[in-house]
């Protein structure tokens, strides 16, 4: 890890210099300040906190990492070059605080559809899949349209698909909603584990505590602006305060060590106590002896092992899929369900003409209803979200 002030240009995986995105009404007329002369550097390897309250510029702010959005001033480079890069696009994995997916796709179609677009080998894709599976705890539900999912599975399979391309900078926001406790801890877990591979992670969330678990660092945002900023220990750090932790003390050596301080700072300044566990902590031994005594549950099951090409190799990507994650699909997963699986069912051609309806870019049955190799979906979908993309850009 590198040492606070000896960075060099490079060890920025992102820097941003007087970041300022206005965004203007019909006639032309500033309407709001999202964002206003924002100075950021997140150093590699971090896993970096955006704070701040709704409306504050902190999704803003992201869509200008991503080169969705352009900045009306200051500078911004990712990864050492312009978000608008294309090779910087396949470097990034993103989840939307909002996971939009096609509903009629399963859980394994889902990812392998994303594979696809970031250009992986069918091989390639199907191995990523099962281990991403694995890793997010919806083995069980690989046949499943996402569309049924809950709120919780859909953020799982919307963290799969953010790590399909084994990228760089991960941007995940909101990434522990809709968790329970124990999906919560997994995927804090598994945040360290990708900085502890060397990439970045910066992580928007509005839940102070797992922020505190899990970020180096952290900046507070506050109408567009920057409010606090550095290093989270040192902005936590009651610094005029000492605490002595040690075993617990018999009552005889307990009123010495008192008399001693008391001598020294005065009683009026001693606090005695003692720790107590973290809630989460306690809930998950609970949960963990529960397991132990093979209590059933029919709820989610936990995630698994950490996927296997996550914890070695590099590796490509396809930059359209930062503009399709982004780009609102027809039908969030957080909808009511869905009938099962009409995409790939022949017996319904009228679920497919709706489907082709409301997802203009959702890979389309062939011939003899097999699902289309994922390949032959990327074109449309990367046309699609570069015409998105466009329409974008033509608002600025
Ligand atoms: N496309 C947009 N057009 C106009 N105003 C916008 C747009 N997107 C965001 N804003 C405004 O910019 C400000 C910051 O929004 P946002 O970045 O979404 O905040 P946060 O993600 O912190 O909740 C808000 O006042 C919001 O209303
Ligand atoms: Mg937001």
């Amino acid at each position: 890890m590198v040492q606070p002030g000896t960075e060099q240009p490079a060890d920025w995986a992102v820097e941003a210099i007087g970041l300022t995105k206005v965004f203007r009404d019909f006639w032309g007329r500033a309407k709001a300040k999202a964002v206003n002369g924002v100075d950021l550097r997140i150093r590699r390897g971090q896993v970096f906190g955006l704070l701040g309250p709704n409306g504050s510029g902190k999704s803003t702010t992201v869509k200008m990492l991503l080169g969705l959005l352009y900045p009306t001033r200051g500078s911004l480079t990712v990864l050492g070059e312009s978000p608008r890069n294309v090779e910087v696009k396949r470097r990034i994995g993103y989840l939307p605080e909002e996971t939009y997916l096609y509903r009629y796709l399963t859980a394994a179609e889902t990812l392998d559809f994303f594979g696809a677009l970031f250009g992986l080998t069918a091989a390639e894709r199907q191995r990523r899949t099962q281990q991403l599976l694995a890793m997010v705890g919806l083995e069980t539900a690989r046949n499943r349209p996402v569309g049924e999912f809950s709120k919780g599975m859909a953020r799982r399979i919307g963290l799969a698909q953010a790590l399909i391309n084994d990228p760089d900078l991960v941007i995940l926001d909101e990434p522990t909603s809709g968790l329970d406790p124990i999906g919560c801890r997994e995927v804090k877990d598994l945040i360290r584990l990708l900085a502890s591979r060397g990439k970045t992670i910066i992580l928007c969330s509005h839940l102070l505590a797992d922020v505190a678990d899990v970020c180096n660092e952290v900046v507070v945002f506050y109408g567009g602006r920057i409010r606090a900023q550095g290093q989270l220990n040192d902005l936590l750090a009651v610094k005029d305060r000492t605490r002595i932790e040690v075993p617990c003390l018999e009552p005889a050596l307990l009123a010495r060590v008192l008399e001693l301080l008391n001598q020294a700072v005065g009683s009026g300044q001693i606090s005695v106590s003692q720790p107590a566990m973290d809630l989460e902590d306690f809930f998950l031994e609970v949960v963990r002896q529960a397991r132990e005594a093979s209590v059933d549950t029919s709820g989610a099951r936990a995630g698994g092992p950490v996927a296997e090409y996550l914890r070695t190799g590099g590796d490509t990507a396809g930059p359209a899929v930062l503009e399709r994650l982004a780009a609102p699909a027809p039908a969030p997963v957080a909808t009511p369900p869905v009938p099962a699986a009409p995409i790939l069912a022949p017996a319904h051609p009228e679920a497919l003409t709706s489907v082709a309806d409301t997802h203009p870019v959702a890979p389309q049955p062939a011939a003899g209803g097999r699902p289309p190799p994922a390949e032959a979906a990327a074109p449309a979908v990367r046309q699609a979200a570069n015409d998105r993309l466009k329409s974008i850009l033509d608002k600025e």
